[in-house]
């Protein structure tokens, strides 16, 4: 299968750079699935109805969460309604989180898992997402219950998503990091077959502090005081994310490579090797 995943999705800037360009990724890498992490599609902060539903009809089948996944309150409800919405599946059990953190989804007969889970170095701490991910992974080998496996490691440390690369080797057809926003140069395949990279990056405008506007990022760093409120960057955005192609047999991945359309950073886009 082919399949993209795209990182965080920057408020409006984001949105329209996947608008812009996913319609035609989708035809030419002839894309089977494509999963965005949208925990920042609504004005830097969480998801709403409408913004979920612009980036459903911009080509993505699932989208996924993060830290910012309550920011606008009625993602709570609706999260409930919408299965190709996920959020992490780490969050404590007694909390009892609204939605799931695990779906599968029927791709023309071929099923593709997708797992969102939440890392616990520097940010709030969750359940263990190596318990949790490995739990969803048990119910639903690679191979045998699912076609695909994508599994989203929303987390601020590198270590802690490339520790979760190896602990899934082999046992997912992709494990891609989020959050930090910015893409990392280390997309591979791993040993075991685990197509991996430790940041997707952000669809969004990078003339910006990870898409927020510059000017009040720099100031509140560099003076101390408090000041205006954070707020999107709102120019011309790149989509920023990594396109895998699996084995049809085993779902282990046989490629990976970035993508980087749009304004911003230098863009690469992959070739299909034909066949
Ligand atoms: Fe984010
Ligand atoms: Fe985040």
């Amino acid at each position: 299968m082919r399949l993209a995943f795209f990182g965080d999705v920057v408020g409006k800037s984001g949105r329209a750079a996947l608008a812009a360009h996913l319609p035609r990724l989708r035809a030419e890498l002839r894309l089977d699935f494509v999963v965005a992490n949208a925990e920042n599609a609504a004005g830097g902060f969480g998801i709403t109805e409408s913004v979920a539903q612009e980036l459903f009809a911009a080509g993505c089948d699932a989208l996924t969460l993060g830290n910012h996944a309550w920011d606008q309150r009625e993602a709570i409800t609706y999260i409930g309604r919408e299965p190709r919405l996920l959020r992490p599946c780490n969050y404590p059990t007694l909390s009892d989180a609204p939605g799931r953190g695990a779906q599968m989804f029927d791709v023309a007969g071929r099923r593709v898992l997708v797992v969102n889970a939440m890392g616990r170095l520097f940010m709030d701490s969750l359940d263990c997402p190596f318990t949790a991910v490995d739990r969803e992974l048990t119910a639903c080998p690679l191979g045998a219950a699912a076609d695909a496996i994508i599994v989203d490691l929303h987390a601020e440390a590198t270590s802690e998503k490339q520790a979760m690369g190896h602990f899934l080797d082999g046992r997912a057809s992709l494990v891609i990091g989020t959050h930090t926003h910015v893409p990392t140069a280390d997309s591979r395949v791993l040993p075991g077959g685990t197509a991996f990279q430790t940041d997707a990056g952000m669809c969004g405008d990078y003339d910006s502090v990870i898409g927020m506007r510059k000017e009040i990022s720099v100031r509140r760093f560099a003076v101390r005081l408090p000041g205006e409120r954070h707020a999107t960057a709102d120019g011309a955005g790149c989509a920023c994310g990594v396109f895998v192609e699996t084995d049809p047999r085993s779902g282990l991945a046989r490629r990976i490579a970035p993508i980087r359309v749009g304004v911003g950073l230098t863009e690469t886009v992959p070739v299909l090797e034909t066949a």
